[in-house]
């Protein structure tokens, strides 16, 4: 089938729309349009590559959503090797570094280009007549692997160079792939979530995220780069300096944090002014790089081994302390996981004071053989917890004795088992109070159920009242409201608070609820997953593997926990009591519960709303048959605003959009409810 010359140019027209959207956004941080319309355009894309398939070309902006699965990379030559750096952590090698660059070039006058030291991934991309051509990892430095499909996916690099930049045949840029510190939070969590191993830090991830065979999923992790160099050289092109700007007008990332010095004293302000300020990035970095500013003084040095001899890494010294271990802990989680728990001598590290470390499990303590009264370094990076990392043998205190893991439950005395396979040891006893405490702790939490006054602190009176001994129990609190009122510092005025917010957590949408019953590997986005397919807690309840297994993102292990959490005798009556006691077991099925005012009209939330987060005000929406755009424009029907909305609310008033409160926004979505009993 050939096509239709209008449907080229379409083509051709929503191509170069999209990869100008991806650069305004990813290289520029200046989005123009909203992320639905963005989509939208894409989805118009993907329906005429659909039908027309000749016109889907590997850089077609399609491809960064992925989809090409590689079994084994192919390995790639690179023409000019990778080197690395040669590095130092002292400000002494650093003023050497700079007498023998003045030594060897015979001048006084050195001109620096000093760049931050991303900790990320390396990375080389090639480019044939201004078309993306191939991604290749570092490897040994002389040889990587080829990654271009999951390249392609990094929004921020480009599929085509802006042909404003005149760019020659052949082009070579290099940089650093890395993952944001937010990003790779997220991705741990639902890795927790699912069960599934932790990244130890951003950069694993993006290491491990690269090398993955399937590039949707890669698309879904959100990547980034910063280009740091162009191999080979160009029309005027003299400095480093040039070489970025010169990247840069070709549409690539670079790093906006750089700064040419012409004293080395400047070079280690700089390197200081970072050292300081390097949490408030959003990325990691671990030094800054100094290079000669001058290409031709750069190849006048040349390489020794595998490094440059024009540049070097001033790293930043880890944030390391020293302190005593003056005790080991255990704690007990809500699924009965004992957890040894570091007491330190308080010490001051990066800012604040650290008086606890985990110490995870029974192996982490032997490999380092910790016992109580070592000396211990202690280490923070980034923005991740504090971590013993080493232990003082010298200073270890004569006859210490190793430690051993207790055999005990310290809350309730059970024998402690760890299963085969498992780091972990665990108390099985269901009713140990520790678990009772953590489950309850869990199902009250902001992001299960939600019941605002009922703390750490609340539910340990409670339990030890012999008040309450499960989640199911806080249903039936209102009826011992004397009880309670004879608690020391429990006034009428907070059992009333309690009592009202328990009543209403009643209400909360389904997936709140699941996620609040504290199934093992069942976290937050897995309930969602759950509520969406099964719409009520007695239809999750009576689901069967295959039917569990049959979604995406559910696999055996997660299946295998629901089932035994519902054939469970004791969690399954828990489940009745408080469907019984009135909590929300059904959603409202959105394709059935439309409601004129909302359906197929298009809003915008702005602002915070009281009852409401964004997404749950977004669902609701959806549900009731309207759409959610990011931003107002002459297609908005109407803004939503919450308490100091913005810009938004101003351009809503000048183009004469209806404009809603939360009050109104409530009584809109209640019309329908009404709507639909009656
Ligand atoms: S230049 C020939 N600039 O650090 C020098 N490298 O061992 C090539 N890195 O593998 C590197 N930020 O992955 C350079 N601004 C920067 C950098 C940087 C991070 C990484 C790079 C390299 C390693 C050095």
């Amino acid at each position: 089938m050939t096509v239709p010359p209008h449907i080229h140019e379409r083509h051709q027209q929503l191509t170069e729309d999209l990869l100008q959207h991806d650069y305004q956004y990813y290289v520029l941080a200046d989005p123009l349009i909203s992320d639905e319309e963005y989509d939208r355009r894409m989805r118009d894309l993907q329906d005429l590559e659909e039908a027309y398939p000749e016109l889907r070309t590997p850089n077609s902006p399609t491809q960064r959503v992925g989809g090409t699965v590689t079994k084994d990379f192919p390995t790639v030559r690179h023409d000019v090797p990778m080197l690395s750096l040669s590095n130092t952590y002292a400000e002494d090698e650093v003023r050497e570094f700079h007498r023998r660059m003045v030594q060897e070039l015979g001048t006084e006058s050195v001109e620096y280009h000093v760049e931050l030291k991303l900790d990320g991934v390396a990375l080389a991309v090639r480019y044939r007549n201004g078309e993306f051509e191939r991604a290749a990892t570092r490897g040994d430095g002389m040889h990587g692997d080829d990654i271009s499909a999951n390249v392609r996916t990094i929004r921020s690099i480009p599929l085509k160079l802006r042909s404003e930049a005149s760019p020659p045949p052949e082009l070579e840029a290099r940089g650093e792939v890395l993952m944001f510190k937010e990003d790779f939070a997220h991705l741990n969590s639902m890795r927790e979530e699912q069960g599934e191993k932790l990244f130890a830090n951003p950069r694993n991830s993006t290491a491990g995220t690269l090398k993955l065979q399937d590039s949707s999923i890669v698309a879904q992790r959100n990547l980034r780069a910063y280009m740091y160099s162009l191999v080979g050289s160009g029309p005027d092109i003299e400095t480093q300096a040039d070489a970025l700007a010169y990247l840069q007008s070709c549409g690539f990332p670079v790093n906006p944090h750089r700064r040419v010095c012409e004293r080395i004293d400047d070079v280690i302000a700089f390197w200081q002014e970072w050292d300081e300020k390097r949490d408030s990035l959003p990325y990691e970095i671990d030094g800054v790089v100094v290079k000669l500013n001058k290409l031709s003084e750069q190849n006048e040095l040349g390489s020794i081994a595998r490094s440059p001899r024009w540049a070097i890494a001033f790293k930043f010294r880890a944030r390391r302390e020293q302190t005593v271990l003056k005790d080991i802990l255990f704690q007990v989680g809500r699924m009965g996981t004992v957890t040894p728990v570091a007491v330190l001598e308080p010490v001051l590290l990066a800012g604040s004071t650290i008086s606890r470390a985990t110490l995870h499990n029974e192996d982490f303590i032997r490999d380092l053989d910790l016992r109580v009264g070592d000396t211990v370094m202690i280490e923070k990076g980034g923005d991740v917890i504090p971590k013993v990392t080493d232990v003082l043998l010298e200073a270890r205190p004569a006859n210490s004795p190793p430690f051993s893991f207790i055999s005990h439950c310290p809350e309730c005395g059970t024998a402690l088992v760890r299963p085969e396979g498992e780091s972990a040891w665990f108390c099985e006893n269901v009713e140990c109070p520790a678990q009772v405490r953590g489950r309850i702790e869990h199902f009250a939490s902001r992001n299960a159920m939600d019941i605002e006054g009922l703390g750490e602190a609340v539910i340990d009176v409670l339990v030890h009242e012999g008040l309450i001994q499960s989640y199911a129990d806080l249903y039936t609190l209102a009826s011992r409201r004397d009880a309670l009122e004879e608690l020391e510092r429990f006034g009428s005025r907070s059992v009333e608070n309690l009592l009202s917010s328990i009543e209403r957590s009643k209400t909360q949408p389904l997936e709140r609820v699941i996620h609040a019953l504290g199934i093992h590997y069942v976290g937050q986005s897995v309930s969602r997953l759950l509520a969406e397919e099964f719409r009520s807690i007695e239809g999750l309840a009576s689901a069967g593997r295959e039917e569990l297994m049959r979604i995406d993102g559910i696999g055996p292990r997660i299946a295998d926990s629901v089932l035994r959490f519902f054939t469970d005798h004791h969690t399954r009556s828990l489940v009745t009591r408080i469907v019984d006691a009135g909590v929300t077991h059904a959603m409202e099925d959105p394709t059935t519960e439309r409601i004129p005012f909302f359906d197929g009209r298009t809003f915008v939330l702005t602002g915070t709303l009281a009852s409401l987060s964004r997404e749950e005000a977004r669902a609701r929406i959806e549900a009731a048959g309207g759409k959610v755009a990011g931003s107002v424009s002459k297609k908005t029907d109407v803004v939503v605003a919450g308490a100091s909305a913005g810009s938004k609310l101003e351009k809503a008033r000048t183009l004469g959009i209806t404009i809603i409160d939360e009050d109104e926004f409530h009584s809109h979505l209640s019309e329908h409810i009404h709507g639909t009993n009656s």
